[in-house]
């Protein structure tokens, strides 16, 4: 499993899907970019998300809100005093440290070797100080338990302080005049300082869902494994507003929703699970994670929350402006609703989680060794919708007319579909390198083509080739990758 992850890690650098940001000065922590393949990748992951959260449901619609807000957006939303991490710094190193994720770590270490009691006792002990945020007692623990830096390897510790996962930076050049502002942290409160400008000029009623996707950013202290926690990330988020009493049905629609939507791409049912939340942020009155299955074990990919109607309730006291919702039904007394605050439900996907889920499953080293020679190949068995590439086409030889041929079937499918062409190297050296980008399929032209314009059409998965029309090709290739 060790080897799956830094496979695909190594993979997804060589063929142009994830870089480290920054490489040449060395990278940047946290911090990836997406290459040539990455994009396309992530693209249509969003294309898939949108398809089913907007295009296909007609009371969803879709926004994108700027990342820079007003700075008490975050004071209303709770962001400025509670989004914290416990953090210690050790005096010997100057390295600093989450508080919980050093004792988690010594917890994880006590399982290991069997001392099951007092690693429960521990985890008892932790949730206590988290949950009543004492910070004194996260330090005592610390020490008790002798935890060392790793670097120093002294247990030379600071107090633990709370620690704001946002970033600020200043808007207005002049001194004085400018102000502090945040970089967004979650996309979702963009959504609801928005819910009525959409409602009202989408003449929409409730129950009603608004969608966007978008980057987020957290001052992450520890940055691990890869683009599951990074500092600057993206979020597709839907908030669904609907009539308070109604939200626990609601909450247990998408929750389902959810789900079918990660296992609608083919993905083994026992990768997934769900979590329930026991500690509840301050907005949610239920939450639960959808989790899958990763090489270094199940990590949260997406989150549902039922997050009442704390954030709306707070705008309206923070900007004094009304947030009510005029709702014209007649309930079971024969009168209309009337004015509420709308109950909102939560989907939180995080992309680059998904898109690291998508690489890691859709990951083989294939044997194809025969009697007679060894073999191998790596492909990527992405669903074919989300392929970077839908189809390479490849002149068999550099003359007699073929490229240009090639091209010129080339340029009929790439209105439709992203193409590549190549010529270089031999057939199965170009399949191999489709096959490690995932491509479904790799069209050749032949001198049979120049003659009755059929082409062969190799199939990624089976490896199987046929001799199709090709003004069929259209048609192949668009069964396959559309939606
Ligand atoms: N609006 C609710 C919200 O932001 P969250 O659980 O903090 O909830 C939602 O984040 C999702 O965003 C997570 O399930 C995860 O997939 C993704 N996410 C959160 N922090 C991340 C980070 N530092 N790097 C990458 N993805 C992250």
């Amino acid at each position: 499993n060790d080897d799956l992850f830094k496979n695909v890690i190594s993979h997804s650098k060589e063929y142009g899907f994830v870089f480290q940001s920054s490489e040449i000065y060395d990278g940047l922590s946290a911090v990836y970019d997406y290459g040539q393949n990455g994009s396309e990748l992530k693209n249509n992951i969003k294309t898939y998300w949108w398809k089913a959260m907007v295009q296909m449901h007609d009371n969803i619609v879709g926004i994108d809100s700027a990342i820079f807000m007003h700075p008490t957006i975050w004071k209303a939303s709770g962001h400025v005093d509670g989004f914290s991490d416990p953090m210690i710094d050790n005096k010997d190193s100057n390295k600093r440290y989450r508080a919980d994720q050093l004792l988690e770590d010594r917890i994880a270490k006590l399982d290991e070797e069997g001392k099951t009691s007092e690693a429960e006792e521990l985890q008892i002990e932790m949730d206590n100080a988290l949950k009543a945020e004492d910070l004194p007692r996260l330090r005592e623990l610390i020490i008790e338990q002798n935890i060392k830096c790793p670097i120093s390897g002294t247990a030379n510790w600071t107090e633990v302080r709370q620690f704001n996962l946002m970033f600020s930076t200043q808007v207005g050049a002049i001194a004085g005049e400018s102000e502090t502002i945040y970089l967004r942290p979650e996309t979702a409160q963009g959504i609801f300082v928005n819910y009525l400008n959409v409602q009202k000029s989408g003449r929409m009623k409730i129950p009603f869902g608004i969608a966007q996707i978008g980057k987020a950013f957290r001052n992450e202290v520890i940055a691990r494994q890869f683009i599951i926690r990074m500092r600057e990330f993206e979020q597709m988020e839907m908030q669904y507003f609907v009539r308070p009493g109604t939200q626990k049905e609601w909450f247990e629609k998408w929750k389902e929703a959810r789900l079918k939507w990660h296992l609608a791409l083919g993905t083994d049912a026992a990768k997934y699970r769900y979590h329930e939340h026991t500690k509840l942020a301050h907005y949610a009155d239920a939450a639960y994670d959808i989790e899958f299955d990763f090489p270094f074990g199940f990590k949260e990919v997406e989150g549902i929350h039922s997050r009442t109607d704390f954030d709306l309730s707070q705008h309206e006291k923070f900007s004094r402006k009304k947030m009510q919702y005029f709702d014209p039904e007649l309930g079971e007394d024969g009168k209309p609703y009337g004015n509420y605050i709308p109950y909102v439900i939560e989907t939180s996907i995080g992309l680059d989680r998904m898109f690291l889920l998508t690489m890691i499953n859709a990951y083989e080293e294939e044997d194809l060794s025969t009697e007679e020679k060894q073999d191998s190949r790596t492909v990527l068995r992405l669903h074919p919708c989300l392929a970077p590439v839908k189809a390479a086409i490849f002149p068999l030889t550099k003359k007699d007319g073929l490229p240009e041929k090639a091209r010129e079937i080339m340029d009929k499918l790439k209105l439709d579909f992203n193409i590549q062409y190549e010529e270089k190297d031999a057939i199965g050296k170009r399949y191999r390198r489709q096959d490690a980008i995932g491509t479904p399929f790799c069209i050749t032209v032949d001198h049979q083509t120049l003659e009755d314009n059929t082409v062969t059409i190799r199939h990624r998965d089976t490896m199987a080739q046929e001799r199709v029309p090709a003004d069929q090709l259209d048609k192949i290739i668009g069964d396959k990758v559309s939606w």
